[in-house]
């Protein structure tokens, strides 16, 4: 086995030391992706939870958090008693600003075990990460061991990731750096690869001679809940497609790489992202569209507009995106790939659908229209994969047929509790595998072509069409011919 392969299998004990560890983010996710794993048996090594807070710790209010969020997940089969045991292995520790003298404390408990790992996770705003990266190197608590882990949004522009970037750079070097993206976790997601490069059968009509188009559609029915400053910031664009979207085009769009080793997926993601064929000033009309919620009803519940709820009455940020993608290259030449993402929509559903060209030649007498192949890989709310395929409909006579779906349905097939998205890449952190974590290059090509959008929107003044809270998005509004794609086949799944 070579240095690399070893390394990856390797389970350190390790420190893991949670920055912005009594946010929400900490304790929706990350805390109990490390319980579950936990429970499961897998730290095999012993390690440490520290959470730093700037407010003074108070560790019987953070349990009872704790347990509030893992209720929430977990129901009736929640054991309290093992929440408790596991949150001993919790310390809190207060950090007040990011002068060094304020690591002192951190600094005691990381050096009680110099042979541990340190994995430090910024759950906190990307403004933070360049002080907080400087003053742990500073401070002497960065070492080669050393693995940051960062969360988006990383930036608002190619300028402002690129400048994040070198300041964490400044004390971690691009082999010790997670940028994680939880989509990339998600077990759906991962059988992509599987599904892909396991079987002979799909890769060999996966290219512009077989498939007619590509759908990817992440739709939530939430809207911004607390986040409303955060989001208007970002809007739909960067809040999802920069980073979700686009990584599942990758997986779906990419060539095989010659191994699953980090790096060789990377390169081959690199490709992909570089292939994105720009908008421009004259295509952004016909190949985007943005819009926003108004009041509407979900679920039978009256539900405010996006005004309303972050409560700037002038803001032009959009809640739904639609883009029609190119990838310019050999194997995709004219294929579109339509991503769609928007809150406060019909229902929570995220899927990629893949829509195979017809048959050449309809031989059947009646004529009657032969729908074409779909593979349609569901990944919300659950999660399955469906072949759509025409089969005769039984009986004597002529030829009838219908398209039935071959399904394939983890939670039938699989019946233990699927781990979270967290859960397999906190692990792979700890292991040191990177292969799930976009690399800087790979940021720097995704932001290049989400700028191309970004910018033709500023120049030609793009505005949001309106959509309905509870509907299917702006898609209904639009009557021009040209755009009639963004509700192409949509809403047939
Ligand atoms: C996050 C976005 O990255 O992904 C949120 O910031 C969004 O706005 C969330 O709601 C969706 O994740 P999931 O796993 O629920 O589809």
């Amino acid at each position: 086995m070579n240095k690399k392969n070893k390394q990856i299998q390797e389970f350190n004990s390790f420190n893991i030391v949670v920055f912005g560890g009594d946010g929400d983010l900490a304790l929706r996710k990350i805390y109990p992706a490390l319980f579950h794993r936990h429970q499961d048996g897998q730290f095999s090594k012993d390690f440490n939870i520290i959470a730093i807070t700037r407010k003074t710790p108070n560790k019987e209010a953070f349990t009872s958090q704790l347990v509030t969020f893992l209720k929430a997940t977990e129901g009736d089969k929640m054991k309290l008693d093992e929440i408790e045991m596991f949150a001993k292995n919790i310390e809190i520790i207060q950090v007040e600003n990011q002068d060094p003298p304020s690591f002192k404390e951190l600094g005691n408990k990381l050096n009680e075990h110099p042979d541990y790992q340190h994995i430090y996770y910024f759950s906190t705003p990307s403004s933070a990460f360049g002080p907080i990266s400087r003053a742990l190197k500073s401070v002497g608590l960065v070492n080669e061991k050393s693995k940051v882990v960062i969360e988006k949004p990383l930036g608002y522009s190619l300028a402002s990731s690129n400048a994040i970037n070198e300041e964490i750079s400044e004390a971690f070097e691009e082999h010790q750096i997670y940028r994680i993206d939880h989509y990339l976790g998600k077990e759906t997601v991962q059988n992509l690869m599987v599904l892909r490069f396991a079987n002979n059968l799909f890769e060999r009509a996966w290219d512009s001679e077989h498939i007619d188009n590509i759908q990817i559609t992440v739709a939530e029915s939430l809207g911004v809940e607390k986040r409303a400053a955060y989001y208007d910031n970002s809007g739909a664009l960067l809040d999802m497609v920069q980073n979700h979207l686009l990584q599942l085009l990758c997986l779906v769009a990419m060539e095989p790489p010659s191994l699953l080793e980090s790096d060789e997926v990377r390169n081959e993601k690199l490709k992909v992202l570089r292939a994105l064929r720009p908008i421009t000033k004259k295509t952004v009309q016909t190949e985007t569209v943005k819009g926003q919620y108004t009041r509407g009803t979900i679920k039978g519940e009256q539900v405010n507009s996006y005004l309303e709820d972050i409560e700037k009455y002038q803001s032009k940020t959009e809640t739904f995106v639609a883009v029609k993608a190119y990838v310019d290259n050999w194997r995709w030449k004219n294929v579109p790939f339509y991503l769609r993402s928007g809150k406060r929509m019909i229902k929570r559903y995220s899927e990629i659908v893949i829509n195979f060209k017809e048959v050449r030649h309809n031989i059947f007498p009646s004529k009657e229209k032969l729908n074409n192949n779909k593979l349609i890989i569901r990944l919300q709310p659950e999660e399955r994969i469906e072949l759509i395929q025409m089969t005769k409909v039984p009986g004597p006579g002529g030829y009838r047929y219908k398209p039935i779906a071959l399904k394939l349905d983890y939670s039938d097939s699989f019946k233990d509790r699927f781990p979270e998205a967290y859960e397999r890449l906190i692990i792979d952190v700890i292991r040191g595998n990177q292969t799930l974590f976009m690399r800087q290059d790979e940021l720097q090509a995704a932001w290049t072509w989400i700028e191309s959008i970004t910018d033709s929107w500023k120049s030609t003044n793009q505005s949001n069409i309106l959509y309905e809270a509870g509907s299917w998005g702006p898609g209904d509004l639009i009557l021009d011919e040209d755009s009639s794609w963004i509700t192409k086949t949509w809403k047939e799944q």
